[in-house]
């Protein structure tokens, strides 16, 4: 606990964004609380992502009442894993990943064995809104299962790694991978126990990690280094991020990307409240960063000009990247 203190007031020095700030000067201040449901509601968020031309793990099938809990047989098919998840949860719970099936039965990612009865009645807890912000009635959304890139085989523990970027008015600000541990369950939430790694925005190199609030380097489950992993696609990553901001309206978010073996970069949610922990991951404060891209867009507004996704990606890798791109 004393060590995260020390690295938390070193960060205050350099930038660091407190919840206060965060709350009144961000969230408050650039998203429109009407345009919250696009976000909040995975649903919503999917139907979006797929009218914008913008590719998401496959929507198998929504259950919205009790009644149509029946369904479940009809929607998971002759298919041996799937994803069951809360249309409106947080922070990875009520989330169940199926790996594939076993005797009748499904195996979790994590190596749970469990009955097709559990998994309805799962959905039924999901309904009355066990999972959902403040305990309103939810949806249950069964979905694509994620197989991760083999890049991160080395650095990972089970379930999906995920990447996190930080937009500001469509400019990404700070990003981060996120990887699962023994501890985390296969989801890559960071109070699950999953690790967090700070990565460089012009390279996509990682950079420390940081585990439940200490400073790490190696994987506690594979021991391999978390740094100096170089992310493919990394420049798909940036722009798929930044496109986020036309395909919401809301100013300030952290968009969640997955790299799956087969179809590639997806966008697995988007967060109206992003956490503040990827500054340590990045040992780097976020507003010294979103001030730049604010006095950015005002020197941008005088001159009545806006910018595309490619020129605001460029514009925070030269200014924020660790290392400079390499020319040509
Ligand atoms: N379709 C999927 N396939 C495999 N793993 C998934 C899938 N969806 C979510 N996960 C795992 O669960 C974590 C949380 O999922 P997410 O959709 O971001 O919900 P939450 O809002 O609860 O964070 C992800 O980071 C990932 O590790
Ligand atoms: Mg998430």
């Amino acid at each position: 606990m004393f060590g995260f203190w020390k690295t938390w007031k070193a960060l205050e020095a350099r930038g660091i964004m407190g919840i206060n700030r965060r709350n009144a000067d961000y969230v408050l201040k650039y998203n429109k609380r009407s345009l919250y449901p696009i976000v909040d509601d995975k649903i919503i968020t999917k139907e979006r992502a797929i009218a914008a031309g913008i590719h998401v793990p496959e929507l198998y099938g929504v259950i919205s009442t009790e009644k149509e809990i029946d369904n479940l047989h009809d929607i998971i098919g002759g298919r041996n894993d799937f994803v069951i998840k809360p249309a409106q949860g947080a922070g990875g719970d009520g989330i169940i990943v199926v790996a594939d099936r076993f005797e009748g039965r499904y195996r979790t990612v994590s190596g749970k064995i469990i009955s097709h009865e559990e998994i309805e009645h799962h959905i039924s807890s999901i309904l009355t809104g066990l999972y959902s912000l403040g305990g309103h009635r939810d949806r249950a959304l069964i979905e694509y299962r994620v197989t991760p890139d083999q890049i991160f085989k080395s650095i990972s523990y089970e379930g999906v790694p995920d990447i996190r970027i930080i937009v500001l008015m469509g400019y990404p600000v700070m990003a981060m991978l996120r990887l699962p541990t023994r501890q985390s369950g296969g989801k890559a939430n960071l109070h699950q126990g999953a690790i967090g790694v700070g990565v460089d925005l012009a390279t996509g190199l990682t950079l420390r990690g940081t585990w439940l609030n200490n400073i790490i380097t190696k994987h506690p489950d594979t021991t391999n280094a978390v740094d100096g992993v170089q992310l493919p696609y990394w420049d798909g990553f940036m722009k798929l991020a930044s496109g986020c901001y036309e395909l919401c309206g809301l100013g300030y978010i952290g968009v969640d990307m997955v790299l799956d073996q087969e179809k590639g970069p997806l966008i697995l949610e988007l967060n109206a409240r992003p956490g503040l922990n990827i500054q340590i991951a990045n040992d780097c404060g976020l507003t010294l960063r979103t001030h730049a891209v604010e006095a950015r867009i005002e020197e941008l507004k005088a001159r009545g000009v806006v910018e595309t996704v490619q020129e605001r990606v460029e514009f925070v890798q030269e200014m924020f990247g660790h290392i400079p791109a390499v020319e040509g």
